[in-house]
């Protein structure tokens, strides 16, 4: 992927796929982390490991 650029996709009935060669996340505590590559994150707000998806939308039955 090309260096600075975010591909954002909705997954349908799923969560969103952040994808980059860098990506900061800061947390509530403040704290940060840097990734790269894909991250997943809850949109159907039943993951127990938010901001990240879990697959619970699957037991879910979230549509969206
Ligand atoms: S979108 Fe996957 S757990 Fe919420």
């Amino acid at each position: 992927m090309e260096t600075g650029k975010v591909k954002i996709t909705v997954i349908p009935n799923g969560p969103l796929q952040v994808e980059s060669s860098e990506i900061e996340l800061i947390k509530t505590d403040g704290t940060s982390q840097t990734k790269k590559g894909k991250l997943y994150f809850c949109r159907c707000g039943h993951s127990k490991n938010k901001p990240f998806c879990d697959g619970s939308h699957n037991s879910e039955g979230f549509k969206g």
